[in-house]
């Protein structure tokens, strides 16, 4: 390719050239030429393979008609994976089509496009793909579901960028992303620096605190010093949390992210802007935005793990309470699976429990089944629900939840 007043585009391959070209047609051309794009925008000296690759705007609320005509015409062309993909959840599938009921047009859209990524080669439907296949410490991923990229760089080391849906997809297609930003190392060291002096509680807290340090940091690379996580779902709801309400790829947290070990010797932590972070601020942030009468609860932004589902059946069965309001978990498939051979989902269920897989309950029209007010420990699932459900929320942890939302 050119190289026109220092300008150094993209490298390209003599098999990557022929791509560029269209020698393998239109769509693998489309793929190639706006990954090519994006590289040269964010300076990538080639490009690179990848092993995995993560898509998102999977919902029908999220990409309409619109997105759906664009998913017919690739598929129609030939899109086809060539690396492992996965893809975050639909609002609705055939097995949840009846309760979530969000009309005709809506739920047949949401199935063609659920059926269009299965016939590309999604493996499956879920917002925590590291669950599913983790990822190894300096693999490359494609990866576009922000709680996932977050969990990718800052807690297994992997190496993605934080990519739109789009993009994802047509990397996934050529099986290959740019070398530029979170790729490479010179992008992986902290802009802004968190003393987080406050001890959170449960995971609603945790949430919480990632949503301040995302509103903060924006783009920025942030260090976090002086947070401790008792347990990995604690960790997920912070970085989850952060990925909302900031831009950012990655976290580098003292402890706990490989690529924060030994980061006094390479960079002047002391020379960038350092913000503290309290108890009191953690209490602040949702006071004027929750509802108070509640119609439903929701456990599973990011998809629940098995360590909070059992969590919760051992609290039900404990107390040996029934739902008295609609309580839905949102989950994996594989994780369900697992959790129904161990007897988990019979016991969950028989309490009143509805347990969906494969779906998202945040990125769907809730407000048009005519709820208002929806309780939950998700900082991420309360960044949205009013953005993206029309509905608004109140935080509650797990006992919490069981205390009022059973009987
Ligand atoms: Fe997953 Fe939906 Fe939350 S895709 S991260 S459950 S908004």
């Amino acid at each position: 390719m050119l190289s026109i007043s220092g300008y150094v585009p993209v490298y390209l391959t003599r098999d990557e050239e022929r791509i560029y070209n269209g020698e393998l047609g239109w769509v693998f051309e489309k793929a190639m030429r706006v990954v090519v794009k994006i590289g040269n925008i964010m300076g990538a000296d080639r490009l690179v393979p990848i092993d995995h690759a993560h898509i998102s705007g999977v919902g029908y609320a999220n990409i309409g008609e619109a997105g759906l005509s664009l998913l017919r015409d690739l598929y129609s062309g030939g899109a086809r994976f060539s690396v492992y993909t996965t893809a975050n959840p639909g609002s609705v599938d055939e097995y949840s089509a009846s309760y979530f009921s969000y009309g005709d047009r809506f739920i047949s859209g949401q199935k063609e496009i659920l059926e269009i990524f299965r016939g590309m080669g999604v493996r499956a439907f879920t917002c925590t793909p590291y669950y599913y296949r983790e990822p190894r410490a300096g693999e490359i991923l494609a990866w576009a579901e922000s709680n996932a990229v977050l969990m990718a760089n800052s807690i297994y080391g992997a190496r993605s960028n934080r990519e739109s849906g789009l993009l994802a997809l047509f990397e996934a297609i050529i099986g290959r992303t740019y070398r530029g930003g979170l790729i490479r190392s010179e992008n992986r060291v902290p802009q802004i620096v968190f003393r987080i002096e406050a001890r959170p509680r449960n995971i609603v807290e945790y949430g919480v605190a990632g949503l301040i340090v995302g509103e903060i940091s924006g783009d920025r690379i942030p260090y976090i010093d002086g947070i401790s996580f008792k347990r990995h779902e604690d960790i997920k709801a912070f970085l989850a949390a952060a990925g909302s309400s900031g831009g950012m790829g990655m976290i580098l947290i003292e402890g706990v992210s490989l690529e924060a070990r030994g980061i006094g010797g390479r960079i002047d932590i002391k020379s960038l802007e350092t913000i503290s972070i309290e108890d009191k601020d953690l209490r602040r942030v949702s006071e004027d935005l929750e509802c108070g009468d509640v119609d439903a609860a929701l456990i599973g932004c990011p998809h629940a793990s098995q360590e909070i589902v059992e969590e919760l059946a051992r609290m039900i069965s404990e107390r040996g309470v029934r739902a008295s309001k609609p309580v839905w978990i949102f989950t994996s498939p594989h994780v369900y699976e697992d959790l129904a051979r161990r007897g988990v989902v019979d016991t969950l269920t028989s309490k009143g429990v509805k347990i969906f897989t494969g779906i998202c309950g945040v990125i769907s029209p809730l407000n048009s089944l005519g709820y208002r007010c929806i309780a939950t420990p998700s900082a991420k699932a309360a960044f949205y629900l009013p953005k993206l459900a029309g509905v608004r929320f109140i935080y509650m942890d797990l006992p919490e939840i069981v205390e009022k939302m059973f009987k």
